[in-house]
């Protein structure tokens, strides 16, 4: 007798979806990232190939990517700059037609999970033709980006099967958060931050995320706006990438219309789309909260309901109509917690309309094609 065996199934275990799957591997998959590669009690940080001074000379820095792990590159962006690093996030397709100057000081970053994305790829040629430093920030090792690049770090998510980006993008948050503290250790004799408190909240990070994971109320809310029109996402500051990210997914799983803006664009355009039918999810990275809380407002004066993602004594907690709640932490990290309450949002609703949610239609997991 033999017993039918779907070796997708069993990959996915007790999880209807590879997304569940990946979205609550996360604790693992960030306590595997930072593995070996930070010691909070000394701050230091430790970069495999990369002695101390190996980024002495970094001048300026690019990051190319597509898609989720763009994202993640707007959000190294601001941690480089943050740190007093020149850097900038360019989408890569875009990168062909206007790149920014480089010289033999530019550190290019490909962002990309499967190291195979035409568009990075080609970005990644041109800034090592055009004489730059490239690196690639990738999840897989033997990768075309991982070959081609001068360097490599390496997110080791372990295999992501769903087509929409999940697990991966914490990870290349996270490294390029680490690697801001490197350059900006190399180029100044210190991090720009206190780095051991920064490392240590770090490490603290899988448990927060294991506590969103088990508390979160996200079915709750995807019931709730199950109906709506259009889902708008709004953050500031580490809030913005994570709001574009927010969208990016709620479409891609659900085929809903949905947008991210950085809050205060919302006044400058968007608004005029506002009513009680677009449900609008405010992330609070605490970075000028009280701003974001006020445009939060602007729309939920218009009808809108205000979905706060805040921690529980945040005061646009009082002010929202709803709140998905995240454990309290730093700045540079409350994004990523905030990311997966809505990666979770994304998830049940995408459910609730029986959507095919591992493979969306028309999108493939990694695009070879210009
Ligand atoms: C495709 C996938 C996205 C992904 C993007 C970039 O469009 O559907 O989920 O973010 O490619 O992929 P990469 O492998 O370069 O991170």
């Amino acid at each position: 007798e033999t017993v039918d065996w779907d070796p997708g199934q069993a990959a996915k275990g007790e999880y209807d979806h590879f997304m569940k799957k990946e979205i609550t591997e996360q604790p693992t998959s960030l306590a595997q990232a930072i593995e070996g590669r930070i010691d909070p009690q000394a701050g230091r940080i430790d970069l495999e190939a990369f002695d101390d001074g190996a980024f002495a000379d970094v001048g300026s820095v690019q990051l190319v990517a597509c898609g989720t792990s763009y994202h993640a590159a707007l959000y190294g962006a601001f941690a480089l700059r943050d740190a007093g690093i020149q850097a900038t996030a360019v989408l890569a397709n875009e990168y062909s037609v206007a790149a920014p100057p480089v010289d033999d000081e530019t550190l290019v970053v490909a962002v990309t999970q499967s190291g195979e994305t035409a568009d990075t790829l080609q970005a990644l040629r041109l800034a090592d033709a055009a004489g730059a430093e490239t690196l690639t920030v990738t999840n897989v090792v033997g990768s075309t980006a991982a070959r081609e690049a001068d360097d490599a770090l390496f997110i080791r998510a372990g295999p992501e099967i769903g087509v929409a980006a999940t697990k991966t993008f914490s990870s290349q948050v996270v490294m390029l958060t680490l690697l801001a503290q490197r350059i900006s250790t190399d180029l100044t004799g210190e991090a720009s931050v206190d780095l051991e408190s920064l490392l240590a909240d770090l490490s603290r990070l899988p448990d927060k995320i294991e506590r969103v994971l088990e508390e979160s109320n996200a079915e709750r809310i995807a019931r709730q706006y199950e109906d709506c029109v259009s889902y708008f996402f709004i953050g500031r500051g580490l809030g913005y990438p994570v709001a574009l990210e927010g969208a990016l997914k709620f479409k891609e799983i659900t085929y809903e219309h949905a947008e991210g803006f950085a809050s205060g664009e919302l006044k400058h355009g968007p608004l005029a789309l506002v009513t009680p039918q677009t449900p609008v999810f405010a992330i609070f990275s605490g970075q000028e909260d009280e701003k974001t809380l006020k445009n939060a407002e602007e729309a939920q004066t218009r009808g809108a309901p205000v979905i706060a993602i805040c921690p529980d004594d945040h005061p646009a907690v009082e002010v929202a109509t709803d709140h998905l709640s995240i454990p309290d932490t730093r700045s540079e990290l409350a994004g990523l917690l905030a990311n997966v309450q809505l990666q979770l949002v994304s998830y049940h609703a995408a459910n609730l309309l029986d959507r095919p949610i591992d493979k969306p239609r028309n999108l493939a997991k990694s695009v070879t094609v210009e």
